[in-house]
């Protein structure tokens, strides 16, 4: 895909979708098909580097999460890996990490990790976690309410970028944070190894684990759908971030894109 093409995708379409709500419906079926499995197929399809991840992006916010009383949403939260990766760095009892998702089914799952996480850590000692069933394109909260707002390989799959990150804008108090986590696209020999992986014996694995096709043939024609870092970092900014970035993990595998209004 030439850049010229990249530049006229506004967000994800999963096959079959023809417009922003069809592709909404397809995606939240499609988590909700492979949410029994999701935990185990991260971890396999990953080799646990996600982990690695999730903690890398929650540290690079270490100053706002050890704030007393700070706000914090991850969207498209899944089953709350992210989440639980805030939740760790917190220090603050105050301080209350939401984790919102429009897959009832990956929230459920959320929701009994974190259950089972509570009983045995000291509550007094850590931020409150909630969940929330919520669209990232509808938001259910008032402006300025946030101080930071994370997002792991959830925001590739919203079906319009630009309203994704307007509605992340909106719901930040000014000087607040976001950082998307995301999968890239690596260059040079691995990502010429990376790919084959990526396009052939990822969906393959994905498929034999999760008992469905369409999710992992979806995740890297998803990935090649997304803007590149250039153009990602401009819609932020269109969107109202007075400052982005973009922080590669592992060789580009991933990346951080990390905002501030
Ligand atoms: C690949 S999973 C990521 C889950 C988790 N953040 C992680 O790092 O494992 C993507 C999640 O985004 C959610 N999602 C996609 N579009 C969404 C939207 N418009 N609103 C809320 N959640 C959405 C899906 O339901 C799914 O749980």
């Amino acid at each position: 895909m030439n850049s010229a093409e990249k530049q006229r995708t506004i967000g994800s379409a999963p096959a079959g979708a023809s417009d922003r709500e069809s592709a909404a419906k397809a995606v939240r079926e499609m988590f909700t098909s492979i949410a029994p499995r999701y935990d185990l197929l991260n971890h396999v399809l990953s080799f646990n580097i996600d982990r690695l991840w999730w903690w890398r992006t929650a540290r690079r916010f270490d100053a706002i999460l050890q704030r007393p009383g700070t706000r914090v949403l991850d969207l498209c939260c899944g089953t709350g890996d992210m989440a639980f990766a805030l939740q760790r760095r917190t220090r603050a009892p105050s301080a209350k990490i939401l984790g919102a998702d429009f897959s009832h089914a990956m929230l459920q799952r959320a929701s009994e990790k974190g259950t089972r996480r509570a009983e045995d850590k000291n509550a007094a000692t850590i931020a409150s976690l909630r969940w929330v069933e919520a669209d990232a394109l509808r938001l259910p909260f008032p402006d300025r309410h946030f101080d930071l707002i994370t997002s792991a390989f959830g925001f590739r799959n919203l079906a319009d970028y630009d309203a994704g990150l307007r509605e992340i804008a909106r719901v930040l108090r000014p000087g607040g944070e976001c950082g998307i986590l995301d999968f890239g696209e690596p260059r040079g020999m691995l990502g010429a190894v990376y790919r084959v992986y990526f396009k052939k014996v990822l969906p393959a694995i994905g498929t034999v684990i999760s008992g469905v096709s369409g999710p992992y043939a979806y995740l890297p024609a998803s990935v090649e759908r997304f803007p590149a870092p250039d153009e990602m970092l401009s819609r932020m900014k269109q969107a109202g971030f007075a400052e982005a970035s973009w922080t590669p993990y592992t060789f580009g595998v991933a990346g951080l894109y990390w905002g501030k209004l």
